[in-house]
C-alpha cells in the first residue's frame, strides 16, 4: 500500500519532492516501486529525493552506507536521475556546515512533497535517538545501545565495523515535509507503535512527535498493530474515508 501511494503521487505530481527512508522495513517498498517502474513505466526521471539520514564517516561504496543502500534497492534500477537525490554526507570534513547545506537544498527545492519514515525500537524517526528536540534540524547525532542493537546485523553483527554517530534530518525537518507516511512491520514494533500512536507527545519517542503532524499516515501490519488498543476504530477510518477506497483491493 504504502508503494502505492508513492506511485501515485508521482504520478500525480512528476517532480515530486520524496523522503527516503532506508532498513529493513523498506526494502519491500522499494521492491514494488522497481516492479512498479519495469510493468507500469512508473517514471522517475523528474522526481528528487532526500533521505532521512546517514552514517558518519562511512565512503558511499561501503555496503553499510545508506548511499549504497538506495543506489542497491532503489536508484540503480529505475529511471531517477542520480544528480536529484540526496542524501547526507556522512564524510563531510565539516559535518555541520554539511547539515545546514541540506537543509538549504530542502527548502530550495520546495520542501519535501512526501516523507517516508520507518520506526527505530526505541521510536526514532530517521535517527532522531530519545529526546532529539522536537524541532531538531538536520546534524549529527549519537546512536542509542537501542538502534545499535538493531542495526548491528547490517555490519555482520560486528559492533567495531558499526558507526556510532549519523547524520539525520531533524524532527522538525520530518514535520516540515507537506505528507508522511510511516510503516512499521512485525512485532517486535508493537511496542513502540503503541507509545507512538496512542501514547503522549514525548521527545522519548520521536515518532509521537507525527502526532502533530496535518497529513500522517502510518500503516502496520498485524504483528505491529498487535498493542493498540484502537484497532476498530482505525480500521472505521480506513473502510470509511474516500481516500482510501481504492487501497481497499486485496493486491494495494
Ligand atoms: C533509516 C531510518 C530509520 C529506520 C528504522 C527502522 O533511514 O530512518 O529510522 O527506518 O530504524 O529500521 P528497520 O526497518 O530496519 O526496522
Amino acid at each position: 500500500m504504502v508503494a502505492r501511494v508513492i506511485a501515485k503521487e508521482l504520478r500525480a505530481n512528476p517532480n515530486l519532492v520524496l523522503g527516503l527512508a532506508t532498513g529493513g522495513t523498506m526494502e519491500s517498498v522499494y521492491k514494488l516501486l522497481v516492479e512498479m517502474h519495469r510493468t507500469e513505466g512508473l517514471d522517475f526521471s523528474l522526481c528528487r529525493t532526500f533521505n532521512l539520514d546517514e552514517y558518519v564517516g562511512l565512503p558511499p561504496d561501503n555496503e553499510g552506507s545508506y548511499r549504497f543502500y538506495m543506489n542497491h534497492h532503489l536508484f540503480h534500477h529505475v529511471n531517477i536521475d542520480l544528480r536529484n537525490t540526496h542524501v547526507p554526507d556522512g564524510m563531510a570534513s565539516d559535518l555541520a556546515a554539511s547539515c545546514r547545506q541540506y537543509e538549504e537544498t530542502i527548502v530550495k527545492m520546495g520542501g519535501i512533497d512526501l516523507q517516508l519514515l520507518g520506526i527505530g525500537r526505541d521510536g526514532h524517526i530517521g535517527f532522531n535517538e530519545p529526546l532529539s528536540a522536537l524541532r531538531s534540524r538536520t546534524r549529527a547525532k549519537a546512536l542509542s545501545p537501542a538502534t545499535i542493537a538493531q542495526n548491528v546485523r547490517y555490519f555482520d553483527g560486528d559492533r567495531s565495523r558499526m558507526p556510532k554517530r549519523a547524520l539525520t534530518m531533524g524532527v522538525g525537518t520530518i514535520l516540515d515535509s507537506k505528507r508522511c507516511i510511516m510503516l512499521a512491520i512485525g512485532e517486535e514494533k508493537a511496542d513502540v507503535i503503541a507509545k507512538a500512536v496512542e501514547g503522549p507527545i514525548t521527545g522519548m519517542i520521536s515518532a509521537s512527535a507525527l502526532q502533530l503532524h496535518s497529513h500522517c499516515t502510518i500503516v502496520v501490519d498485524g504483528d505491529a498493530s498487535l498493542k493498540l488498543k484502537e484497532v476498530d476504530y482505525y480500521r472505521w477510518i480506513f473502510d470509511n474515508e474516500p481516500e482510501w477506497q481504492e487501497f481497499h483491493k486485496p493486491h494495494a
